[in-house]
C-alpha cells in the first residue's frame, strides 16, 4: 500500500474543497446562523454523549428480555409477585403482564408525588400502555420489559388502556390505578408468603 499519495491526494481534495467553499458567496448574516445552528448541533450531540458515558442514559432500545412462555415460573413476573412493591430503600415498583384482554392486577393503587418505575412484560402478543392525562405509553413485546419511571402528580383515577391493536378483545383491554395522595398511601405487606400487593 502507497500511503503517502494518498494522502497527498486527499489533502489535494481537501484543499478544492476549501478553495471551492471560500469561493461561495455566503452572507454574512447566513454565515452566522449556519455557525449557530452548528454550535446548538454541536451542544446536543455533546449532551447526549455525555448522559450516555457517564449518567448511563440508554435509549428506548435498552434490551431487557425475558422468557414470555414462562413467566409463572420467573421469580420477578410469578403472580405473587405483581403489583406494588416497596424494596428496603423505598423504592416503589409496579409489576404487570399484559395478556389478552387485561392487566395484571386489574387494579393498583400507587401514592401521588412520588417516582414509581413500572415494569410490564407480555405474556403473549404485543400490547401496548397508555395512560390518558400523562407522558406514559410504551409498547409491551413480547420477550421483552418494558420499563417507565414516572410520578402521577394529582391523586384521582386513572385508566390504563392498551393501545396496540391485539386481537378482538383490545378494546376491552384496560386496568385502572387508583392515585391517592402521598401520606394516605400505605406501602403494602412484603411479599414474604402470599401476594405483596393490591391484587385484586
Ligand atoms: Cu392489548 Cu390491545
Amino acid at each position: 500500500m502507497q500511503i503517502e499519495p494518498l494522502k497527498q491526494k486527499y489533502a489535494q481534495l481537501l484543499r478544492d474543497f476549501y478553495a471551492q467553499l471560500r469561493a461561495i458567496h455566503i452572507d454574512q448574516l447566513e454565515r452566522k446562523w449556519i455557525t449557530i445552528s452548528l454550535i446548538v448541533i454541536g451542544l446536543f450531540v455533546g449532551i447526549i454523549t455525555i448522559d450516555a458515558l457517564f449518567h448511563g442514559v440508554n435509549p428506548p432500545s435498552k434490551v431487557e428480555t425475558i422468557d414470555s412462555a414462562s413467566l409463572h415460573l420467573n421469580k420477578e413476573f410469578a403472580e405473587d409477585n405483581l403489583g406494588v412493591q416497596v424494596d428496603d430503600k423505598g423504592n416503589v415498583t409496579v409489576r404487570m403482564v399484559a395478556g389478552r384482554y387485561s392487566f395484571f392486577p386489574k387494579h393498583i393503587t400507587v401514592p401521588a408525588e412520588t417516582t414509581l418505575t413500572f415494569r410490564w412484560v407480555s405474556m403473549d402478543v404485543l400490547h401496548g400502555v397508555h395512560i390518558p392525562m400523562t407522558n406514559m405509553s410504551t409498547m409491551i413485546v413480547p420477550g421483552y420489559v418494558a420499563e417507565i419511571t414516572t410520578t402521577f402528580p394529582k391523586p384521582g383515577e386513572y385508566p390504563m388502556l392498551c393501545n396496540e391493536y391485539c386481537g378482538l378483545g383490545h378494546n376491552h383491554m384496560w386496568s385502572n390505578i387508583s392515585v391517592i395522595a402521598k401520606e394516605n398511601w400505605t406501602a403494602p405487606a412484603k411479599s414474604s408468603a402470599k401476594g405483596g400487593s393490591n391484587n385484586e
